[in-house]
């Protein structure tokens, strides 16, 4: 292997890799080098440019810590996580569709109770939300799993409110023998994403918005059914049709209906106006070979 030039350099990188022993990481690496050749190929990449790219590569890196990864924001804003995601998760008929998990889900979070106040006594809009988790034919799941996790009315994660040291705006549920759970919190606002590293360099050089539309966040597991990553948006959300992760999707957008105040749903009393969500979830179960 001597010599090569740009039209044999891309077989001969691809020839060292022959004896790789997992025939999905030789599918996956030869893959990769032909793409990534191609595209260099393909956009001309000169040397001040490869180093730039180096140079975007390494900061991203070390813009990562235990509470933010930058690689995952990456990967996000440039579409390839709802694109694994699609190609991973068919769901089909009227089964509730993922979306991306973002970075804010916490293993320690509380469990609670039906009906619980998980507002952590943060200031905002009473938000109601009433949840029943169903299979494909409409039958109810019992002890299903159901985490769910939100922003404040300033858009802050509890991690991020400050004074704030308990976990807030986040429990884990388990839905009764009729599928059904239910919570009290705060209405969660749109937010932007961290824009202050790498990722936001690059949504400025595009002039791409940091925002994402307003959504509570809910990951569903019970036996025998496919996990549900997924989030609900506000119809009447400005950021909808540029959500810089392409996480939203119209099965997605719910009414979050407003009523005056008094009292809520199960005798919940409020002396403002409130918001209820309402939502069915239909599980797909495990595809079985
Ligand atoms: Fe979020």
């Amino acid at each position: 292997m001597r010599d090569l030039t740009s039209d044999t350099i891309t077989e001969a990188v691809i020839s060292t890799m022959r004896e790789t022993k997992d025939p999905r990481v030789a599918e996956i690496l030869e893959s990769l080098v032909r793409h990534l050749h191609a595209f260099v190929r393909d956009v001309g990449l000169t040397e001040d440019e490869w180093a730039r790219g180096v140079d975007f590569l390494t900061r991203t890196g070390q813009t990562c810590s235990p509470t933010r990864q930058e690689f995952i924001l990456l990967s996000d804003v440039l579409g390839v996580t709802m694109l694994v995601d699609n190609l991973t998760n068919r769901r089909s008929g009227e089964a509730t569709e993922n979306s991306v998990l973002g970075p804010y889900f916490r293993e320690d979070r509380p469990r609670q109770a039906a009906s619980a106040d998980i507002s952590g006594g943060l200031p905002g809009t009473p938000l109601f939300f009433e949840g029943q988790v169903v299979d494909h034919e409409g039958a109810p799941v019992a002890d299903a799993a159901v985490d769910v996790w939100h922003s404040d009315s300033d858009g802050h994660y509890d991690m991020e409110v400050p004074g704030l040291d308990e976990p807030a705006m986040r429990a884990l549920f388990r839905t009764d023998d009729a599928g059904n759970f239910g919570f009290r919190s705060i209405r969660p606002s749109s937010y932007p994403i961290p824009g202050d590293g790498p990722v936001g360099e690059l949504m400025s050089a595009t002039g791409r918005s940091l925002m994402r539309p307003a959504h509570v966040h809910l990951l569903i597991e019970a036996p025998g059914f496919q996990r549900v990553t997924t989030m609900l948006f506000p119809s009447d959300d400005p950021y909808l049709d540029t959500d810089p992760v392409f996480g939203v999707r119209e099965s997605l957008v719910e009414r979050y209906d407003t009523y005056a105040a008094g009292t809520g749903p199960r005798g919940g009393a409020t002396e403002a106006p409130y918001t209820l969500l309402r939502r069915t979830f239909v599980l797909e179960p495990h595809v079985t070979d």
